[in-house]
C-alpha cells in the first residue's frame, strides 16, 4: 500500500510514474515534476518503508514494491503508464516491467543497474544495516552522499535536498530497503526479453551504477536509447535536469 504520492499534470494525458532512488523520496522528481508536468501526468510515489510512506508488517522485497505500484495503479485506474526510476526505482521499475509487460507503454531508467549485488556489496547492505541500527541516518549519510555526488559538487541546493531527504528518512525503512535491495534478482537475462521502447540515463561521473552498467543495459535491451549526462553522478535528475528532461521530452513525445 502506498498511502503517500502525488499526481501532477492533466489527469487525461498519458502518465508517468516515476520510482525514487534509496533512501530519498518523492521530492527528487521536482525538476522533472515542474517541466514535464505541463504534457504528462505524472505520479511520484514515496516507496515502501521511505519518505511518508509507512513499512508496514514483516519483510520487505522488491516483489512487494512492485505489488504496491500494481494497487496504487488499481486505484488509480490505470492500464498503461511510461514507467522511471533511479536506482533503486530502476530496480523495481525492471522487475515491474518483467512481471507485467502489459503495463507498460514505455521504460525509463535512471542510474541504476540490471546485475543484482555482487558479495561485496552484500557485505555493505550488512555494514549499512549495522550502521542505521547503531548510529543512524546521519552517519549513513556521511558514507553515503560522497558516493551520490562527485568531487566539486558536495554542496549547494542538490546536495543539501539529497542530503535532508536521507535525513528525513525513517532508519527501519532504510534498513528493509537494504534487505529488498540485497536479495534481488539478477535480471541481466531479463533484458532482453524487453519489447518497450527504453531511455537509459546515466550520469558520466555515477560511481554507484557507473556509465558501464548503463551501456550494459543498452547493448541488451533491444529497442533502448542512451543518453550519457556529462559531469552527472548518481542522482542526474536532481542535479542535472536540464538534458536529463530534454532527453525525456524527446523519448516521449
Ligand atoms: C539508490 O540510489 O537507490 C541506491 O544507491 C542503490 C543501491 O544502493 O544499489
Amino acid at each position: 500500500m502506498i498511502p503517500a504520492y502525488t499526481t501532477h499534470g492533466p489527469k487525461d494525458a498519458p502518465t508517468l510514474l516515476l520510482l525514487h532512488g534509496f533512501p530519498f523520496n518523492q521530492s527528487q522528481w521536482k525538476h522533472q515534476v515542474e517541466a514535464l508536468s505541463d504534457t504528462w501526468h505524472i505520479i511520484t510515489p514515496d516507496l515502501r518503508g521511505q519518505g511518508k510512506t509507512p513499512r508496514g508488517e514483516g519483510a520487505v522485497s522488491i516483489e512487494f514494491l512492485v505489488d504496491d505500484l500494481i494497487e496504487l495503479l488499481e486505484e488509480q485506474g490505470l492500464e498503461k503508464i511510461h514507467l522511471g526510476g533511479l536506482s533503486m526505482g530502476g530496480y523495481v521499475a525492471l522487475r515491474m516491467v518483467d512481471r507485467h509487460p502489459e503495463l507498460i507503454d514505455k521504460l525509463l531508467l535512471f542510474d541504476t543497474r540490471a546485475e543484482e549485488d555482487s558479495n561485496e556489496g552484500r557485505v555493505g547492505r550488512a555494514g549499512g544495516i549495522r550502521t542505521l541500527r547503531t548510529k543512524g541516518m546521519a552517519a549513513l549519510a556521511e558514507g553515503l552522499l560522497p558516493k551520490l555526488f562527485p568531487e566539486g559538487q558536495r554542496s549547494g541546493p542538490a546536495y543539501d535536498a539529497i542530503r535532508e531527504m536521507i535525513l528525513e528518512s525513517d532508519p527501519k525503512g532504510a534498513q528493509d530497503a537494504l534487505v529488498a535491495m540485497a536479495s534481488r534478482l539478477d535480471l541481466t537475462k531479463a533484458l532482453e526479453r524487453i519489447t518497450q521502447p527504453t531511455l537509459i540515463v546515466v550520469g558520466s561521473e555515477d560511481q554507484l551504477t557507473p556509465p558501464d552498467a548503463a551501456k550494459a543495459m543498452h547493448a541488451a535491451i533491444p529497442n533502448a536509447t542512451l543518453a550519457i549526462i556529462d559531469g552527472a553522478g548518481h542522482v542526474a535528475p536532481l542535479t542535472h535536469p536540464e538534458p536529463v528532461n530534454e532527453a525525456i521530452r524527446e523519448f516521449l513525445a
